[in-house]
């Protein structure tokens, strides 16, 4: 079967889980932007806001070419409970014929707040949902292993004592050039 794998992604997860599931399902990803680049503080405040209003967002041009796709996969973060403002974007493009799977990836690995309004409202739109799958994102990129923690505290080490360093030699430097005006101040008072 050709199908299509479609994805927003904010910082990373979600594309890292679209492009696996493409190349698992021999499937074509395909990425939806939004033309306008939102800043983190942005996607907490306004990006929650919209989500929760089952507000669209403005995306990039997206014409994908349909013809031969017999199903497709939508893959989207959940912001504040409920599915990105992209993901609401996102369904109007797809043709209605066909089978959908939603994936929504969440820190918490739980879109229950909104789920259930979520399949009810595009059942009433007309779409088929085949499939609904919550995916929690510390699932998709694997917890470093115990090595690559102890090479991480490594390097935090070696950035602390540089630090150090440099903090201390600029105070000997400070002190040094303290005692060189009190030689002088001792000087004068000759
Ligand atoms: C604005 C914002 C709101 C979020 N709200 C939730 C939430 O309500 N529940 C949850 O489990 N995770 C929440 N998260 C975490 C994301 O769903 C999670 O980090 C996801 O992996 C992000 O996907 P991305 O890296 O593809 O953007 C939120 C993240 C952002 C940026």
């Amino acid at each position: 079967m050709k199908g299509m794998v479609i994805y927003y992604s904010f910082s990373g997860s979600t594309a890292m889980f679209a492009n696996r599931l493409a190349q698992q399902k021999g499937w074509t990803v395909k990425q939806v932007t939004e033309k306008k680049k939102r800043t983190v503080f942005g996607t907490f405040i306004k990006g929650t806001k919209e989500a929760r209003r089952r507000q669209e967002a403005e995306i990039a041009r997206f014409k994908p070419d349909w013809s031969g796709i017999q199903a497709v996969a939508i893959a989207c973060p959940i912001w504040g409970g409920y599915p990105a403002p992209a993901f609401n974007s996102i369904i109007k493009l797809v043709p209605k014929k066909l089978p959908i799977e939603l994936y929504f990836v969440s820190g918490s690995g739980s879109s229950a707040a909104s789920r259930a309004e979520t399949e009810q409202l595009l059942k009433d739109e007309g779409y088929n949902i085949v499939s609904y799958t919550d995916v929690m994102t510390k699932s998709i990129a694997p917890a470093p292993t115990a090595k690559q923690k102890a090479e991480e505290a490594k390097e935090e080490i070696k950035e602390a004592v540089a630090e150090l360093k440099e903090e201390a030699a600029e105070a000997v430097a400070e002190i040094k050039e303290e005692i060189a005006e009190a030689v002088e101040e001792l000087k004068d008072n000759d």
